[in-house]
């Protein structure tokens, strides 16, 4: 097991940025998608991320080149999590999706090898319960922040089983790649979602009850709050399906029925509207980016 290698699973929005900042603190990446072209994407971004850095002259193309050939595509999982000491998934939020890699995960990294979901909502409990019993203090929850370059918090999350070592590990690499580092218990939304989510579905709902314009609403924030996005813009930002995801997990977990998404959201994650990635949410977007998990 090489304690300087890791894995990354997924190179959507939370992946790729997870995999840059890894490669930023002297890690060797391995990044894998069951599709490699999606993991090429994915390393093209950080490539263009990096350039934009040595543009405004943050960067020295030296360290651009060295950063960006730390990553590399993993051509099979197997491959990936051969020697890794540590794996963190940021695939799709559906923890059916979840459970079967870190299933697939539990048989292929070296016995010790740390397990880290960056899931913003299911129990990080139960996600171990897909491994086997001897892992599972070994599985721990992960939770980066988009974009993951410039968000400077990691919020841990204990699942039942968790032990002290992983929590010290996990913390030790947030740590090292600039984070500062939040621990939350296993409960639904963990800390920030817990707080964040409310406030988002109060915005939609004044904007559904047409107390104010969508503009006037996060323009509300930004002046009034000192947010550096307004709430729909930042659902936008998120993805309006994976906010719904979140939402549904706390009504259905905390006493709280105030907590239920908004119509307005449902109407629009039905229509295929999920905000920046798809081009078109609260606000419409000029380009669709890359899909965000
Ligand atoms: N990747 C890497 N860097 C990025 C980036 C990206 N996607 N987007 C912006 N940046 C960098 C820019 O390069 C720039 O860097 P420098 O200052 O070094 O030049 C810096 O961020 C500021 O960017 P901009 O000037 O282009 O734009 P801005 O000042 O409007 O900031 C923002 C953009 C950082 C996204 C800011 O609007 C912001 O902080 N928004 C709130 C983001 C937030 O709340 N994120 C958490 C969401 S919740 C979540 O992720 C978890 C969950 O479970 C739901």
């Amino acid at each position: 097991m090489n304690e300087r290698d890791v894995l990354v699973c997924g190179a959507g929005l939370m992946g790729h940025g997870i995999a840059q900042v890894c490669a930023a603190a002297g890690y060797v990446v391995a990044l894998y998608e069951p599709d490699p072209a999606r993991a090429e994407a994915g390393r093209a971004r950080i490539a263009s991320n990096l350039e934009r850095a040595v543009a405004k002259g943050r960067l020295s193309t030296t360290d651009r080149a060295a950063q960006l050939e730390r990553i590399r595509v993993a051509p099979t999982l197997a491959q990936g999590a051969r020697d890794v000491a540590l794996a963190i998934e940021a695939v799709f939020e559906d923890e059916r999706v979840k459970r079967d890699l870190l299933e697939q995960l539990d048989d292929l990294a070296p016995p010790g090898a740390i397990l880290a979901s960056n899931t913003s909502s299911i129990s990080i409990t139960r996600l171990a319960a897909a491994v086997r019993e001897r892992r599972r203090a070994r599985v721990i929850g992960m939770h980066f922040f988009s974009p993951v370059p410039v968000m400077p918090l990691v919020e841990l999350v204990r699942g039942d089983e968790t032990d002290a070592p992983t929590e010290a590990a996990v913390r030790a690499l947030a740590t090292e790649l600039g984070k500062q580092v939040i621990v939350s218990r296993d409960r639904p939304g963990f800390l920030v979602n817990r707080i964040l989510m409310p406030f988002l579905v109060e915005a939609m709902r004044a904007y559904e009850e047409g107390v104010g314009s969508a503009e006037d609403i996060d323009l509300g924030a930004r002046l009034g709050l000192n947010h550096p996005m307004g709430p729909l813009a930042l659902a936008d930002f998120i993805g309006l399906d994976v906010c719904l995801h979140i939402m549904e997990v706390l009504e259905e977990g905390l006493p709280a029925p105030h907590l239920a998404p908004p119509d307005v959201l449902r109407r629009l994650v039905d229509a295929g509207h999920l905000g920046q990635k798809t081009g078109q949410g609260f606000y419409a977007y000029p380009r669709a980016a890359d899909s965000a998990t």
